[in-house]
């Protein structure tokens, strides 16, 4: 039986994932270990039985006490900084998370599990394609061995910490797997990132803010699909290895955008009492969402293309994603309409003030 501390386990990745394996390992013990920085919140981790840590990853004492004391045989670390808009104002609480926080956690772990004879463990790193760069429209999708480039304050923190993590396998022998995903999506995902911003925005009749032309290409994983990602590589990776995990949907910003509208559109024409819910919609009113398509300024060293070549996690692990983005998309607009009283707790939050002061006028 596995003895798990989950890292950002309130956060949207690792909430998820603690349900996906609390589901599927029901004997294993998980703890939690959360800052619950603006991105983290309890409620995710509503229905689960799991030991919650109200702490800090940077605290190597802490954490060395939870992997002592609680006989922790696999760290799986999510907790991070991890929006790119917010790593262009604020580089440096980027560093402080991704790169000091994973130093200590790897401190710690090296601390506890290699002291004397040592004890069988893993730590996992969950990680970013961000890190190799940027694609042209051409260029072959990113595999293991694609030099980094990292491109964005929050993806050159995520590629220092990939280092670190790598550096602790070979210099100390830490049993250490990395995993390097395409952009998640699905339930719990914090109102900032583009489908949930857009959705809930689209509900509201706000504008829908396009950054550039729209044509920018990412990989898009149903957070689903990413948990059984990381599960196959702990059970089946090889130690000291980093696998690539996609979604198989590639696709400019512009079609998930359409999709998203036309979706609304769909949702609100089949269910009258949505109009009663979400009058200012302007799917309420007959009118298409995608009038609220808004053209702004892009944002600086705006990545143009990410793709994932997956084919070493299909081959070694088995790997492979079980939703279609159509299907990944649906499901998620139905979590988001029924937890409508999960996204008003935020958006009557901090949250609102944060965009409203940086972003003004979106
Ligand atoms: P998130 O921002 O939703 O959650 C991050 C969690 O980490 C929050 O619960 C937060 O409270 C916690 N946290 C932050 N700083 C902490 C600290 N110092 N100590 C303890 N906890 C702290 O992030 P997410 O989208 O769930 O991403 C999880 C991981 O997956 C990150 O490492 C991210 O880089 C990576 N990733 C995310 C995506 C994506 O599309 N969301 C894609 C690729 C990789
Ligand atoms: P995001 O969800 O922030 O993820 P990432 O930057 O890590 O890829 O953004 C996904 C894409 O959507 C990215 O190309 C930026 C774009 N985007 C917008 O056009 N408008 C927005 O308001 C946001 C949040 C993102």
């Amino acid at each position: 039986m596995t003895r798990m501390l989950v890292t950002g386990g309130a956060g949207f990745i690792g909430a998820n994932f603690v349900h996906f394996w609390a589901a599927h390992r029901p004997d294993d013990t998980i703890v939690v270990l959360d800052a619950l920085t603006y991105a983290g919140n309890r409620a995710n981790l509503a229905g689960t039985d799991v030991e919650f840590i109200h702490g800090d990853i940077r605290d190597t004492a802490l954490v060395e006490t939870l992997l002592a004391g609680r006989n922790i045989d696999t760290i799986v670390h999510f907790a991070a900084e991890s929006h790119v808009d917010r790593s262009l104002h604020g580089p440096s609480a980027f560093v402080d998370t991704n790169v000091i926080g994973t130093l200590s956690m790897l401190n710690a772990a090296r601390a506890v599990w290699l002291a004397g004879d040592g004890k069988p463990h893993r730590f996992h790193h969950v990680s970013t394609d961000e890190v190799y760069g940027s694609l042209g429209a051409d260029d072959p999708a990113f595999s293991e061995t694609t030099a980094y480039a990292p491109n964005s304050p929050y993806s050159a923190s995520k590629a220092a910490s990939d280092h670190l993590v790598r550096a602790w396998h070979h210099s100390y022998g830490l049993a250490v797997t990395t995993s390097n995903c395409s952009n998640n999506y699905g339930p719990f995902q914090f109102p900032e990132k583009l489908i949930p911003l857009f959705l809930i925005n689209a509900l509201h009749g706000r504008p829908l803010p396009i950054y550039g032309d729209g044509m920018q290409i990412r990989d898009w994983l149903h957070v689903e699909d990413h948990c059984r990602g990381i599960a196959a590589v702990l059970d089946r990776g090889r130690i000291g290895e980093v696998y690539n995990i996609g979604g198989g949907a590639e696709l400019p910003n512009i079609t998930v955008i359409d999709t998203l509208c036309a979706a609304v559109d769909a949702a609100f024409a089949a269910d009258p009492a949505l109009v009663l819910r979400f009058p200012g919609a302007p799917a309420a009113k007959g009118v298409a969402t995608a009038s609220l398509k808004t053209y702004v300024t892009d944002r600086p060293g705006h990545d143009r293309r990410y793709a994932i070549d997956e084919t070493k996690a299909r081959t070694e692990l088995g790997y492979a994603p079980t939703r279609t983005f159509e299907q990944g998309f649906a499901d998620t607009l139905a979590w988001y309409l029924g937890n409508e009283p999960w996204w008003r707790a935020i958006m009557d939050g901090s949250y609102r003030t944060w965009v409203d002061t940086n972003y003004a006028g979106r």
